[in-house]
């Protein structure tokens, strides 16, 4: 499985505590974040990863930011991309069974550590239902 993440400076710690937590488990990640704590502009290490998802080059992606609603509300405009905004594991497990979700997004001033780690082994180990959830998830891309 390949994986793509991205971070803002609000998520670098919890970007390190992923990346080593995906890696034990034999994941490929791609490092799309700053390594750095220094204010940076969370939509330029979105586009990276959203990009890539969108295009199918990676599996799922996972974005961090301090509130994760910019990296959500940047990583949304791609067709493909269905960018969930969590804050604990049932909501995880929630848009991959009914969503589909491709890309996690998560608050890193609003979550510990710990908390995101569960959150993103429940990410990895939920599959989608199918079944009415496709329907909905069809309707999902504008139409025009
Ligand atoms: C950075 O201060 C903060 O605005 C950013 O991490 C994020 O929360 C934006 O949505």
């Amino acid at each position: 499985m390949k994986i793509a993440i991205g971070n803002d400076h609000a998520g670098t710690e919890y970007k390190a505590a992923v990346v080593e937590f995906l890696q034990s488990k034999g994941i490929e990640v791609s490092n799309f974040g700053t390594d750095g704590l220094e204010s940076v502009d969370y939509p330029d290490f979105v586009h990276p990863v959203a990009s890539r998802v969108n295009d199918k080059q990676v599996d799922l992606g996972i974005l961090i930011c301090g509130t994760g609603n910019g990296v959500a509300m940047t990583a949304n405009k791609y067709p493909n991309v269905r960018a969930g905004l969590c804050w604990n594991k049932e909501i995880v497990q929630l848009i991959r069974e009914h969503n589909n979700a491709n890309i996690l997004c998560i608050p890193a001033r609003f979550t510990s550590i710990p908390q995101v780690i569960e959150m993103v082994r429940v990410y990895l180990d939920t599959e989608f239902l199918g079944g009415r959830h496709t329907n909905r998830i069809e309707k999902i891309p504008l139409k025009c």
